[in-house]
């Protein structure tokens, strides 16, 4: 099939972009921005310019099969410093984009909306995709809006779209500067001798997926036939902060220094994901233990610190 990647220089796009490929896919990434780790793959084609860059959108999309859209402009914390853009540019200029499909004939849109904000603070855990929506962020409520227009194209219009709802996603590639992302933001400080900063007491719970089973999860849930348009990704299981800081000094093997600071207002005390749905209907359930997958991750980091004068890492 020709797959667009909407985002697809990100982290997670980047590890789809790489399951694509594999799976014999003709592959177009649509970005602002280079992969920051990795030169550009052979027999991908990079297109670049804004989201809201229509004109430039509409090019990327033509030919387009299977849409895959992960671009976000803002992210939980960010997006509440000023929601009209948020709303305009995610909310918005998506709708331009279900416009624009449904005019060339695209297939399929398959949208990474947000395991971990469109439920808000959950009344009943692990959280199923029909638990209330009660978003506590603007991020979370641009998500869930545009899940409910991809719902009313579907209806008015026939275009075909499945929602991801993934949980903390983690693995190699993701911007450890980011304020996103606890452990790659743990273990690249770590890897600098820095103190941890933990926000709150440490009791926050979350649930957290090794990328490679996101991708998969994302990959079935594109090529199979379900019988739902909505699947949550994660481990299923609820972790603390605490239980993270453990698994990560039995995989780094030093001394780590943590410093507990104020908790944020839009972070929920506990949440965690039941991943039933996806098992069922797509038989997919995560394969990469906590430890497992947090080792990969610091071996990624430690790959990038050996090469302090190179974006790239060393050509394998
Ligand atoms: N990482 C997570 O834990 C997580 C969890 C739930 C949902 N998500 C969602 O998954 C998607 C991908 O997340 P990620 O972690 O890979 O993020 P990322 O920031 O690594 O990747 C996003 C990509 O989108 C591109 N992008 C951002 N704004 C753009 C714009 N205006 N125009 C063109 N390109 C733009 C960026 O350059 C980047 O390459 C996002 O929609 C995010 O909200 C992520």
């Amino acid at each position: 099939m020709n797959a667009l990647v909407l985002g697809g220089n990100g982290f997670i796009g980047s590890h789809l972009v790489d399951r694509l490929i594999a799976e014999g896919h003709n592959v177009r990434v649509y970005d602002k921005y280079e992969e920051y780790f990795r030169r550009p793959l052979p027999g991908v084609d990079y297109q670049f310019g804004e989201f809201g860059n229509r004109g430039l959108l509409a090019d990327a999309l033509q030919e387009m099969e299977i849409v895959f859209h992960l671009i976000s402009t803002s992210n939980p914390s960010t997006s509440n410093v000023d929601p009209a853009f948020d709303v305009q540019s995610n909310v918005v200029d998506s709708l331009f984009l279900l416009e624009k499909c449904v005019e060339i004939g695209t297939r399929k849109i398959v949208y990474v909306s947000s395991g971990g904000t469109v439920y808000g603070s959950p009344s009943i855990l692990p959280v199923l995709e029909t638990h209330p929506t009660e978003p506590m962020c603007s991020y979370g409520i641009s998500k869930l809006t545009t899940e409910k227009y991809l719902a009313l194209y579907r209806l008015l219009k026939r275009l075909d779209y499945v929602v991801i709802r993934p949980s903390n996603a983690y693995g190699p590639r993701q911007n450890p500067t980011s304020i996103q992302g606890a452990i790659p933001v743990f273990l690249s400080r770590i890897a600098r001798n820095e103190t941890i900063e933990v926000w709150g007491d440490g009791s926050v719970i979350r649930d957290y997926v090794y990328v490679n089973d996101l991708v998969d999860g994302i990959y079935r849930a594109t090529v199979q036939t379900a019988p739902s348009r909505i699947y949550n990704f994660g481990c299923g299981v609820g972790l603390s902060l605490h239980d993270i800081v453990a698994s990560v000094r039995r995989v780094v093997d030093r001394d780590i220094s943590v410093l507990f600071s104020e908790k944020r207002v839009f972070d929920v005390p506990s949440i965690y994901l039941d991943v039933s749905r996806a098992w069922n209907e797509l038989g997919w359930k995560p394969m990469t233990p906590i430890d497992d997958g947090i080792r990969q991750t610091w071996q990624f980091i430690l790959s990038q610190k050996e090469q302090p004068d190179s974006r790239y890492p060393a050509e394998k």
